[in-house]
């Protein structure tokens, strides 16, 4: 006695057409979503289907002649009509609220003799955002297409004024991808605790997605990313030099799931938005520009500068200039229906939560209410986004010679990807109700057209005093910043001027020194006066990169000694990377196609470096190339050969790591492939 499923090519490729899994063209099992019938054809009679996930759990269902699937229980279908001596064509349907995971079939045959049962064959069941039913339904076409099946994206960073887009593969469905998602579910320690548990809660997207928060960082669990802010990356792959999620997963698997060597928190937020797409969950990456860590929770921030400008190292909280989570949209059946839609889901290592490093799911609507008795995390998060800063200028014997609050800079710019198109989407407004601006008055007021950002302007009783650059800061031109000082008073005035410039990552304080400027201006009464100064390229030119400047300016009136500071942290963008495509009109899959990558080297000596290609479902595996050594304004090409494997808008990235500085260039383009 035998039996058999049979899945040709045809039918696994018409049921993961209609279930939006074709993507997964790689995967040897059926891949289906959940709330929605599949077709299978089979020899023999069939009776009873198993669905068992590792002989622990079961399904059982007998199969009728009743069309309906109701999406409440599993069923299976027989389709008299298509009845004949050899062969059944059985619809089978699950419920939209079955767990998620990797199904046996297991086929039961009851005869004279007995009953014998015959494993079968796998299948894959995962969220299904297009079922209403499904606490991951999100009702728009075009939503669905960007954060369940979108397999490349932009990861904002640098600092509001001077937004960096970073081109990041989320590879879901390059090889062994699927099969590393659902092994990061198996190896987590809910599931090794209890295999039954973890499986009926599988049903559930807040169980899911805290799940996989916490097992995204290599603490307290075996999972994937080790996070190390150290700046010393020897043991392993510096956070920035990562494309996507695609090497990472595939490392951690072959790895005997040990932890990846480095992450930090984009790229932990990135691989999270990876495992939640797979796993049929709506989910994008939000950056936080000047995210608080306020660790001892009053909501305040404290920062320290020195009478000459100088940003010093005094505080235990921080602010980050940029930090990087996650949201996943589901129902929150545990909480009241207002609190359903987008959750923050924060992979990076901070601080516990019920005892293990991960955050959320925590509703954006509850963190823009303040509803901080709900679960789960949001005070934290709160806090991130809403924190006010101090800023205090201490005299060298550590006395508070100036005070000024800060009630906008935290959380002053919220976003992500916008939908379809490869731009910023400002979403602070989901997280904030938005306060009047007192900048914009004050930016009214100004007198120069040319300047494009106020920084933290402060006032004493006598002085204002504004910061501002002239223009975005770009490699190989000098940043000019003016500073604008008015004296308020019918008297006039002798101030002490000091500017100072530091280099500084992204979450941690600044470095030394690196430029400073000292000075004395005399102010008539009511006068208002420009300085501008200009910090040349070769100064500044080994913090360009990843890195940022703490740029203040410090004024003391020498009558009085009342000082006001005004301050702002800016990154200088570099260019010089562009890509080309032949025919681009003309794309489509399973076709050679050739790009070409050509850099113009902006800085003012030589440089050379490490050209990496990559694109999901455009180049099988990223490409390496060397650059030699590129005078300054000097250019280079390199052609790439494409062969696109599916069709959709895919985007290809390259990024040029300079040789012995920590600087990388990097560039995108959107590529639309047509399928034949
Ligand atoms: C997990 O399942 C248990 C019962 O097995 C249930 O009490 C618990 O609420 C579930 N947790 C989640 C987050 O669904
Ligand atoms: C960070 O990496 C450096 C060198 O690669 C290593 O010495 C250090 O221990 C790492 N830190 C952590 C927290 O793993
Ligand atoms: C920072 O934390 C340390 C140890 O927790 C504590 O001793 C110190 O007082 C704190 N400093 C400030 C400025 O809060
Ligand atoms: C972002 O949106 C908020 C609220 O709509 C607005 O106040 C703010 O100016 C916007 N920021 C930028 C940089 O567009
Ligand atoms: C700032 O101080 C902390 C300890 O208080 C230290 O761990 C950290 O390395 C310092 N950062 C810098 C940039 O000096
Ligand atoms: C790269 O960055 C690290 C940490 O910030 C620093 O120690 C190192 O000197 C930098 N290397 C170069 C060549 O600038």
């Amino acid at each position: 006695m035998e039996g058999e499923i049979r899945l040709g090519k045809k039918a696994l490729a018409e049921n993961q057409q209609r279930h939006r899994t074709n993507g997964f063209r790689n995967s040897k099992e059926l891949v289906v979503r959940r709330g929605a019938p599949f077709n299978i054809s089979c020899f023999y009679l069939l009776l009873f289907f198993t669905f068992s996930s590792s002989g622990r759990l079961y399904a059982v269902m007998p199969v009728t002649f009743s069309e309906k699937h109701p999406s409440t229980r599993w069923n299976a279908y027989i389709n008299p009509s298509t009845m004949n001596l050899q062969e059944l064509s059985v619809t089978v349907s699950s419920p939209a609220s079955a767990p998620v995971g990797c199904y046996k079939f297991q086929l039961y045959v009851f005869t004279q003799d007995g009953q014998k049962s015959f494993v079968v064959g796998d299948f894959i069941l995962l969220c299904n955002p297009w079922c209403s039913e499904d606490a991951v339904y999100i009702p728009f076409e075009d939503q669905r297409e960007e954060y369940v099946l979108s397999d490349s994206g932009l990861l904002f960073m640098g600092t509001p004024n001077n937004l960096v887009s970073r081109p990041w593969s989320f590879d879901l469905y390059e090889p062994g991808i699927l099969e590393a998602c659902l092994d990061l579910l198996k190896v987590s320690p809910q599931h090794q605790k209890n295999r039954k548990k973890d499986y009926m809660n599988r049903s559930n997207p807040v169980y899911i997605s805290r799940v996989v928060s916490a097992m995204i960082n290599s603490e307290d669990d075996c999972g994937v990313l080790k996070g190390n802010w150290t700046g010393d990356f020897k043991q392993g792959v510096s956070p920035s030099k990562w494309t996507g999620s695609g090497d990472i997963l595939r490392l951690w698997v072959k790895s005997g799931y040990s932890p990846v060597k480095y992450g930090q928190c984009w790229v932990f937020a990135a691989v999270m938005c990876t495992v939640m797409r797979v796993l049929g969950i709506p989910s994008r990456v939000i950056t936080n520009f000047n995210s608080a860590h306020d660790t001892n929770a009053n909501l305040v921030i404290e920062e320290y500068y020195s009478e000459t400008g100088q940003k010093l190292n005094r505080s235990n909280d921080s602010i980050w200039n940029f930090h990087v989570w996650v949201e996943c949209w589901m129902r929150r059946s545990d909480l009241e229906p207002k609190m359903d839609g987008w959750q923050v889901l924060d992979p990076t290592p901070q601080e516990r939560s019920g005892g293990v490093f991960c955050c959320g799911p925590a509703p954006v609507k509850g963190i823009r209410n303040q509803r901080t008795d709900l679960i789960y995390d949001i005070p934290f998060v709160y806090a991130a986004v809403n924190a006010d800063v101090h800023t205090i200028i201490l005299s060298s014997h550590d006395q508070v010679v100036g005070f000024s609050k800060d009630t906008e800079r935290i959380g002053s710019l919220i976003c992500t990807k916008a939908i379809g198109y490869p731009r910023v989407q400002n979403i602070t407004g989901d997280y904030k109700w938005i306060k009047k601006l007192k900048v914009n008055s004050l930016r009214k007021t100004s007198q120069f057209t040319l300047v494009f950002f106020i920084f933290l302007a402060t006032a004493s009783k006598g002085v204002i005093v504004f910061l501002t650059l002239a223009k975005h800061p770009v490699a190989g031109e000098p940043i000019v910043c003016l500073v604008k000082i008015m004296n308020k008073q019918k008297i006039p005035k002798m101030m002490k001027v000091h500017l100072n410039a530091q280099a500084k990552e992204y979450n941690h304080s600044p470095s030394e020194t690196f430029w400073e400027k000292h000075g004395v201006i005399q102010l008539a009464p009511m006068e208002v006066k420009v300085i501008e100064e200009h910090i040349l390229p070769t100064q500044y030119e080994h913090v360009v990169g990843d890195d940022l400047i703490n740029l203040a300016v410090v004024l003391e009136d020498m009558a009085t000694s009342e000082r006001v500071l005004a301050s702002e942290e800016f990154n200088i963008a570099t260019s010089g990377l562009t890509i080309q495509v032949t025919e681009e009109n003309s794309i489509v899959s399973n076709k050679e196609l050739t790009a070409s990558v050509t850099f113009t080297n902006p800085f003012s000596h030589p440089v050379s470096g490490l050209l990496t290609v990559a694109g999901a479902g455009l180049i099988g595996d990223k490409e390496q190339f060397r650059m030699p050594s590129l005078r300054p304004g000097g250019k280079a090409t390199q052609s790439i050969t494409l062969k696109p494997s599916m069709a959709g808008v895919k985007m290809l990235q390259a990024s040029l790591s300079l040789s012995d500085t920590n600087i990388t260039i990097r560039s995108f383009k959107m590529i639309s492939v047509n399928s034949i």
